[in-house]
């Protein structure tokens, strides 16, 4: 497969405008780092990138669905503290949100009996792109935070000068992070036969997590009917592991440059940092470095889209990322706010399935549901999380194009981030577990509610295109 530009070279984004870049105070040291970065081995291999793709050709297809979540920034202070217990927090932290992750995955597929591609927002998601350049803090305005891979989080100026070391350090730690989803989801953590212990305590006790337990043991029964029909359980890997993939924002470019390689195979360029990279919202410059950049490697792609995105412009994405219409290449991943999905996204379908381009839809019903409550806290409220995935439905089902997947921001933790939900959670409630880095997520009990009502619907809407 060529590269379609034969000008493409993992350095050649430098010669568009690159937007949301950390202005190092020592540009050959970020050189320096990013030479670093090239001699370092990569993170996944060439070939898992197309397993993913083949996958996501099958969600195009309308055969299967897209599972993408994680958390809204991963931090590098998790590696960096223990639980109370005694326990490494990262390792704690790795495994609950897994958990979570394959308690999601088991709702949908046995609810909506679908295949579902998991995909994390992990094991690298440490860039942020931010809105504002600035932050006020009570000793005046400082460089906002975006993400531990550049700078700290501690609101001073001091603790925000970018930092290039920081792209080793998101390296190893991602590589870490990797190691351990894959130690999980290949040595037994995920097999079947677990599917009640992922149901972890603060979730168990609750209203969904009885559900849960009821739909498991319905899964363990499914699995005692086939062993007594004869079918050799042991034998089928598909019962025993899973597989888990990873995904960030190729938002931080001197580190994607750093981590891509030319695969040895196909001779075809892959960004080794990750198996698939999602391009945001603020930096989806048809004409832009993002755009140009990823237009040049062959990993399965994501572009997130605003309200602000035109039919126009989605097609002319599509054309630079995707001109040979590979199925799977390329995920549109939505996130039009629930108020507006039903008017925004039916425009945006028509003119990609008038252009003929196979792409997957994908709803991020997170982030243009942000709302500030008194006192500054950023949230969101589950009802309008519901209202934008119902939409984005709806407005699949009107134009007959295949709902993909959902994109979401959630973590293993008991945190009070996101309003609502079977728990109710008020807005007085926020304080007293609000810890994210950026944008609020939700919790686990909440993330098990939105996968049962999301089964829910997918059994409600007649989802067959294929
Ligand atoms: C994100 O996914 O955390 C994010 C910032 O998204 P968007 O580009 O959609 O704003
Ligand atoms: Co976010």
């Amino acid at each position: 497969m060529a590269v379609v530009d034969s000008t493409w070279s993992p350095s050649s984004w430098r010669d568009f405008e690159a937007l949301q870049q950390p202005e190092w105070p020592d540009p050959a040291h970020a050189e320096r780092v990013r030479a670093r970065l090239h001699a370092l081995p990569p993170l996944v291999f060439a070939g898992e990138a197309r397993q993913v793709q083949a996958a996501l050709a099958q969600v195009a297809a309308g055969r299967s669905f897209l599972l993408q979540a994680g958390d809204c920034a991963e931090s590098f202070h998790d590696f960096a503290r223990l639980t109370e217990s005694g326990a490494a927090f990262s390792a704690v932290s790795i495994r609950e949100r897994l958990k979570i992750l394959l308690q999601m995955a088991a709702v949908l597929t046995y609810g909506a009996a679908l295949p579902v591609l998991k995909v994390g927002r992990i094991a690298g998601q440490f860039v942020k792109p931010r809105s504002s350049p600035f932050e006020r803090t009570p000793d005046g305005e400082i460089p906002v935070f975006r993400g531990h891979m550049i700078h700290d989080d501690a609101p001073t100026a001091a603790a925000r000068r970018p930092d290039p070391d920081r792209m080793v350090e998101g390296y190893h730690l991602s590589a870490s992070t990797l190691n351990l989803v894959r130690a999980f989801t290949k040595g037994g953590f995920a097999d079947l036969s677990q599917v009640h212990l992922w149901n972890q305590a603060f979730v168990a006790s609750s209203p969904q997590g009885q559900r849960y337990d009821v739909l498991a043991s319905e899964i363990e029964r499914a699995l005692a009917f086939m062993a007594a029909c004869g079918i050799d359980l042991a034998a089928t890997p598909q019962l025993h592991e899973v597989d888990v993939w990873t995904s960030h924002e190729g938002l931080l470019l001197d580190y994607e440059e750093g981590l891509t390689r030319c695969d040895s195979f196909t001779g075809d360029w892959y960004d080794c940092s990750a198996h698939m990279l999602w391009i945001g919202d603020r930096t989806r410059q048809p004409d832009g470095a993002h755009v140009h950049f990823f237009s040049g490697v062959h990993n399965p792609i994501g572009v997130k889209l605003g309200p602000d995105a035109t039919p126009d412009e989605v097609v002319e994405l599509c054309e630079r990322l995707n001109p040979n219409r590979i199925p799977g290449r390329l995920t549109l991943i939505t996130r039009l706010g629930a108020a507006r999905v039903r008017e925004l996204l039916p425009p945006l379908l028509r003119a990609v399935a008038e252009a003929e381009h196979p792409v997957v839809w994908v709803c991020d019903p997170m982030h243009e549901n942000v709302f500030v409550v008194n006192g500054g806290r950023k949230t969101r409220h589950f009802d309008a999380i519901m209202a934008e995935i119902e939409g984005f439905f709806a407005a699949c089902r009107a134009e007959k194009a295949w709902p993909g997947g959902v994109h979401l921001e959630y973590t293993g933790e008991d945190v009070t981030e996101c309003l609502g939900g079977s728990e109710d959670l008020a807005e007085d409630q926020l304080d007293r577990r609000y810890e994210t880095l950026c944008d609020p997520r939700l919790n686990g009990r909440q993330s098990l509610d939105l996968a049962f009502r999301l089964a829910e619907l997918m059994r409600r809407e007649p989802l067959s295109i294929a």
